[in-house]
């Protein structure tokens, strides 16, 4: 599908927010593993979280789907079924990582496959801690999909030092040390999103957290407890975007996520005078609140490797905004960006370079001078959901018509996400 934007003078409304992608695979894996019901509400209705649905049925789980919420007849850690045939995760890092985690721990064998993008991400960084633990996972080239998972005769736990500041490989870990026999430290890279450790202690897990390490002992039972999943903060991010880009642009957003490991953007753009107010909702599981966002003038801003793993998937539509910012903007420290659904560095420069704007890559980042004046052209998702999207938002900003390529590739975290952008500039 090619989606075709043109450049906005107006835009308000109160977009829908889809619940948020890193929770609900969370939720339906880990409920999956405790006893009893568990009920969900508000989960992604993505195309990503379809596939964890699909592969935790293919676990023998029932969950009963009605709209977005969802009750998960859990089956505790050791109930789950040997799967008919390999688990397909599509495109979906975090189904087949996090997945990995618990497959690992298992006495069955299985095979976990994924689309030509999945296929081509970085599956070592998973599966050479678990293999530390006992687990045995061969992967393709010894790197990525398809993952084959042969039967575990038990785990043991491990002391890990994480190199990656990455949600998925933490919470693979995580997971499988709810199976292994002692203690499980993680140290290192363990500031990333923290929704797993959360939700292990909703579900009545002792997760100890410290700023220096977390550890898990196995063994510990889940219990079901209902889980309210929040509006998803990277895709109430291009909202955000969208009042900030368009003149007279004004967005109210309702119970988006506010964990501090996922607001690294609403703290960026503050920094670059975004004029964003909020309303506290809830802190527990998970903290969530109201967003109101407005049009002002902004300036350029520098985010390091610090402030990059809560905002990582923000930041191709951070450089669209940058384009708009008075001054230098540069993002350094996040070479993760080029290993995502696409290489996220190279496809922002390529499309804003067709708009006629300017950037300079680094290995690890990008640098835009702001203001730049950007000409719709034809762009290209590559097949990721968030550059579609960012994209959609430099097409607000840009002269004449902006048509972007494989924009169907939204439906993986919005559904209904250029239904929504057509309502807001009517
Ligand atoms: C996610 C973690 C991040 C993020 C991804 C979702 C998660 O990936 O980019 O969209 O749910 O844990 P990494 O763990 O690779 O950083």
């Amino acid at each position: 599908m090619e989606a075709r934007i043109h450049k906005a003078h107006r835009l308000q409304g109160t977009p829908p927010v889809p619940g948020d992608k890193s929770l609900s695979h969370r939720a339906l894996l880990i409920s999956a593993l405790a006893q009893g019901d568990t009920e969900i509400s508000g989960l992604s209705a993505g195309d990503d979280v379809a596939n964890t649905l699909r592969c935790v049925r293919a676990l023998g789980v029932d969950i009963r789907l009605n709209g977005q919420s969802a009750v998960v007849h859990g089956v505790g850690l050791q109930g789950l079924k040997a799967p008919a045939g390999p688990l397909d995760c599509g495109n979906s890092g975090s189904t087949m990582r996090m997945l990995m985690g618990v497959l690992a721990a298992q006495a069955f064998p299985s095979v976990m496959v994924g689309d030509a993008s999945l296929s081509r991400r970085p599956m070592g960084r998973v599966a050479a801690p678990l293999c530390r633990m006992g687990a045995r996972i061969e992967l393709a080239e010894g790197k990525h999909a398809p993952v084959r998972v042969s039967g575990a005769r038990g785990l043991a736990p491990i002391d890990f030092d994480l190199q990656v500041a990455s949600g998925q490989v933490k919470s693979a870990i995580l997971l499988a040390a709810l199976y292994a026999n002692g203690t499980t430290r993680l140290t290192g890279q363990i500031g990333s999103r923290d929704h797993t450790e959360r939700l292990l202690r909703h579900l009545g897990v002792q997760v100890e957290v410290t700023p220096q390490a977390i550890s898990l002992h196995g063994g510990q039972a889940l219990h079901a407890a209902a889980i309210p999943i929040p509006g998803d903060p990277s895709a109430a991010a291009f909202w955000l975007a969208a009042a900030l880009l368009v003149a007279d642009g004004r967005v109210s957003l309702s119970n988006v996520l506010l964990n501090p490991t996922r607001t690294g953007l609403l703290r960026v753009l503050r920094r670059m005078g975004a004029a964003i107010d909020e309303r506290r909702l809830a802190d527990d599981p998970e903290p969530s609140g109201d967003l109101q966002c407005r049009a002002g003038p902004l300036v350029g801003v520098s985010v390091g490797a610090d402030e990059v793993p809560s905002m990582i998937d923000e930041l191709p539509v951070l450089a669209v905004i940058a384009t708009q910012a008075q001054g230098t903007t540069e993002v350094r420290g996040a070479s993760e960006l080029r290993v995502k659904e696409t290489d996220r560095i190279d496809a922002i420069a390529v499309n804003l370079r067709r708009m006629g704007g300017v950037i300079d890559t680094f290995a690890d980042g990008f640098r835009i001078q702001g203001p730049q004046k950007l000409t719709g052209a034809n762009v290209d998702s590559f097949g990721d959901h968030r550059i579609a999207m960012a994209f959609a938002m430099a097409g607000l900003a840009a002269e004449g018509e902006t048509r972007i390529r494989n924009a169907e590739s939204v439906s993986i975290s919005h559904p209904g996400f250029f239904e929504t952008l057509e309502e807001l500039v009517r």
